[in-house]
């Protein structure tokens, strides 16, 4: 049986994933902040609502199709942004683009990848959104934004929660870094992945060159290895709610916040004009000890205006997951690790295996919820799991 089809379901793509990765980038890619915490809780906090399904509905023709920002969607799942995915797959963030696209899903582009955001337009007949790390500077964002208009970038993503770094004890330990440094460490490890070494490491240095700062800013920036000009993080930590209005009057595409948690903050972003918000933790790797997006969805979904889009991402990883959130209000959840899994275990095939796994399961939990479309995945649906009574 090959390695893409004894994975069945997500879970299964990230034990096999792990195995292939250097120890480095299996952290990069599934480790969290200090305690991992946030990260945990996103996950618990899944298990701790349970469904109330509905029988002898007629469930024979059944759609999970959403429309969001003028595109219908085949289904409410989207990949989130995830920088440096090169370190997973070659050129993963194209692969990802085009898988994307196919699966008829949104794709967001990361500030911190490193294919030339034109190019995967050019791909994708520029339906990719872009997710921007942003500096408190009007002048550099004025810049960036010429870019994203020239580019025909539909939505601009913009991340609230990455003012500073986070203490990411683990990369530490693992000599990773940004910029991205070769140590002693991470040569070894590398020899033990062969794998990896062969159809990642050597396929890119010696097809492309190492990997670029490609979407940060204005222009495509120095290899990985380089500290950009301006710095990696520079002058994100001036970012405010100012810059956000100046960004709606000088913005004309659609305009969405990720990292919204707190209610107020909603409100905020709808009074700012925003087209609609991402509730997130940045999967557990910001913030530690933070409560789960899903806990926090009901409160921003009350806080903003009707229709205003609320979207969900951290720790999705069933259809049902998917469901859950559905019924508390997203109109879509996003994914960060699971593609990449599929990347690093079958590369094109391995994404396509992830986004087909959404589908289908939920496709089967909408019918075994007694559900046609996903307005009919209402909130009655699901109720707290309480633990057993004692006897
Ligand atoms: C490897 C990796 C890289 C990420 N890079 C970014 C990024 O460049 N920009 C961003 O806004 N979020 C980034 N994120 C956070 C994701 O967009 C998303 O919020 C998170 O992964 C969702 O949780 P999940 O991985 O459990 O699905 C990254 C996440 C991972 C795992």
């Amino acid at each position: 049986m090959s390695r893409l089809s004894r994975c069945l379901s997500v879970r299964d793509f990230e034990l096999e994933a792990r195995r292939i990765l250097p120890r480095c980038v299996e952290g990069y890619v599934c480790g969290g902040t200090e305690d991992g915490a946030s990260l945990d809780e996103s996950v618990r906090a899944l298990r701790d609502i349970g469904f109330r399904p509905r029988g002898l509905r007629v469930v024979d023709q059944r759609s999970s199709q959403v429309s969001l920002f003028g595109q219908v969607y085949a289904m409410p799942v989207g990949f989130a942004p995830t920088g440096f995915s090169a370190i997973v797959m070659h050129e993963c963030d194209l692969a990802l683009a085009r898988a994307a696209q196919d699966a008829e899903i949104p794709f967001i582009i990361s500030g911190a990848s490193s294919v030339p955001l034109e190019r995967l337009q050019e791909a994708t007949g520029k339906r990719c959104w872009y997710q921007a790390y942003l500096p408190g500077n009007v002048d550099r964002i004025a810049k960036l934004i010429a870019r994203l208009r020239q580019a025909e970038i539909p939505v601009l993503v913009v991340t609230i929660d990455t003012c500073v770094g986070a203490n990411r004890e683990n990369l530490q330990k693992l000599a990773f870094t940004v910029p991205f440094k070769m140590s002693p460490g991470v040569v070894l490890d590398g020899m033990r992945h062969p794998r990896w070494s062969l159809d990642v490491f050597l396929r890119t240095l010696l097809g492309s060159g190492v990997p670029r700062f490609a979407n940060l800013y204005e222009e495509i920036g120095p290899p990985i290895t380089q500290e950009p000009p301006n710095g990696f993080r520079g002058e994100r930590d001036k970012l405010s709610w100012e810059h956000i209005r100046w960004i709606r009057e000088n913005w004309p595409g659609k305009l969405v916040l990720k990292g919204v948690m707190h209610a107020e903050d909603a409100q905020l972003a709808a009074e700012a004009g925003v087209d609609g918000v991402i509730v997130s933790n940045h999967g557990g790797r910001q913030l530690d000890g933070c409560i789960s997006p899903l806990q926090a969805l009901p409160d921003v979904v009350a806080a903003v205006p009707a229709g205003l889009p609320v979207m969900v991402d951290g720790g999705f990883r069933r259809g049902s997951d998917v469901l859950k959130a559905v019924a508390l209000g997203a109109s879509m959840v996003f994914t960060g690790r699971p593609q990449l899994f599929g990347a690093a275990v079958g590369g094109n095939a391995g994404i396509r295996k992830v986004t087909e796994i959404f589908r289908s399961e939920i496709s089967t939990n909408m019918a075994l919820l007694g559900c046609r479309t996903l307005a009919d995945v209402t909130p009655d649906l699901i109720a707290p799991v309480r633990p057993a009574c004692a006897a």
